[in-house]
């Protein structure tokens, strides 16, 4: 593969490799009348575009005053999934909230009964389209959980489905295995029993040894699995070599976020109800902290405390959370969008958050997310000039070019 120059990019977010803390999120650096230099799947230079020294038989893509940003990660989604359920969107403009809706046997497991009806061919084909547009929104990294199985030969067929994705299409996935997402109808009042099950040694050593899965989530939350219960999935996943995640003071605070810290945990998400022990817990372990404003805008709840985070910090990282019950959602820059008008993040700091600190929440920020010689040339031009006016402008889609490993593999028409 030969050799790539983007010229008259009308400005460049210098973002670094992350994990950036919220104190330096705002302050990252940008150059007008810039360019960049590919060689093969890396940048190997970038600055301002008079310093360009740009071999001969080097390619050239006008990016006609257009800012340019990493390729965006939505490092928390569960993309994969079967039916919709507008009825429990109706049932909340009613009045019910999204736990009650869980209690009375709604919510999560009436995907599981879509997913579980559903072939894995069927599972690939559903989610193709979705992925297509994420793409065409600028992001070329999703992480994708499964959880919508929860029984061991339905969770395999959601983690093969990520798999075969994988290799379908331009973005790189990254799978998490989340069969702690709720207990299914059939070991309700067991949760010890099902916990057995989808810990089972054998199962998470086909896990392993096939790569099905990189990270291991559980949804701790009291309408879910509790800090015990919770501490034991994690513990036990991380003896296969799975790296903990936790979906984590969400709905009510049972100290999952400081579970999180305690475990090790690549990243806690959520994280409307934090408290004080929390922020100081992850500050302490480095756990970067995912927010996904979408999902509050969707069950129109309030938001995570952002600016308090940012304050003590921590790193900040921002996901679609796309999913049938609680986000719908799956353009990760209107969720950029909402985390600036809902949430006081600025556009700087929005940015850094699906980038740099989305590439720490999957542990590949030495690849992925910044704009530097050596990282992986995954790369978006937009068609305005600088990135807040990108933000600003939630209603249409700004995305002009996007790049992965040095190569273009989507363009969309003015
Ligand atoms: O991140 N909180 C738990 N899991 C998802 C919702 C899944 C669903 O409702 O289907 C979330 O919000
Ligand atoms: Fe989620």
């Amino acid at each position: 593969m030969g050799m790539l120059a983007i010229r008259n990019i009308g400005e460049l977010v210098l973002v670094p490799p992350g994990p950036v803390g919220g104190t330096w999120m705002g302050r990252v650096k940008s150059i007008e009348s810039a360019a960049v230099l590919i060689d093969g799947d890396a940048m190997t230079w970038c600055g301002p575009e008079s310093d360009l020294d740009a071999p001969q038989e080097c390619e050239t893509l006008d990016a006609e005053g257009g800012c340019v940003v990493p390729g965006l990660i939505d490092c928390h989604t569960h993309t994969v999934f079967a039916g919709t359920r507008e009825a429990e969107f109706v049932q909340r403009l009613e009045g019910k909230s999204y736990a009650e809706i869980a209690e009375s046997g709604g919510g999560i497991r009436v995907t599981v009964d879509a997913v579980r009806s559903a072939s894995r061919e069927q599972l690939v084909e559903l989610t193709l389209p979705r992925l297509r547009r994420m793409l065409h929104n600028g992001v070329t990294t999703v992480e994708i959980k499964s959880g919508y199985g929860l029984n061991v030969d339905d969770e395999r067929k959601m983690l093969e489905a990520i798999r075969e994705l994988n290799g379908l299409q331009p973005i790189e996935l990254v799978a998490t295995y989340l069969a702690a997402h709720t207990t299914p109808q059939e070991f309700d009042g067991r949760v010890d029993e099902y916990l057995d099950l989808i810990l089972d040694g054998f199962l998470l050593s086909r896990i392993r040894d096939e790569q099905l899965a990189e990270f291991c989530d559980v949804f701790c939350e009291r309408t879910a699995f509790d800090i015990p219960q919770s501490r034991r999935v994690l513990e036990t996943t991380k003896q296969y070599g799975l790296r903990p995640k936790v979906h984590a003071d969400q709905i009510t605070q049972i100290g999952a976020s400081r579970l999180a810290a305690e475990s090790g945990a690549v990243s806690a998400d959520h994280l409307e109800m934090i408290d004080e022990g929390g922020i100081a817990a992850m500050k302490k372990a480095g756990c970067v902290g995912v927010l996904l404003p979408g999902c509050s805008f969707f069950l129109g709840v309030e938001q995570a405390p952002a600016r308090q985070l940012l304050e003590a910090d921590l790193p900040i990282a921002l996901a679609t959370d796309y999913n049938p019950g609680s986000a719908m959602m799956e353009s990760l820059p209107q969720v950029m969008s909402i985390a600036c008008t809902q949430m006081r993040m600025t556009p700087t700091e929005a940015l850094v958050a699906v980038t740099a600190n989305a590439a720490a929440a999957l542990a590949r920020e030495s690849r992925l997310g910044a704009i530097k010689p050596g990282m992986q040339a995954d790369l978006v031009v937009l068609d305005v000039p600088n990135h807040a006016r990108w933000l600003y402008e939630p209603g249409r889609n700004c995305v002009r070019t996007v790049l992965k490993k040095g190569r273009v593999v989507a363009r969309n028409d003015r």
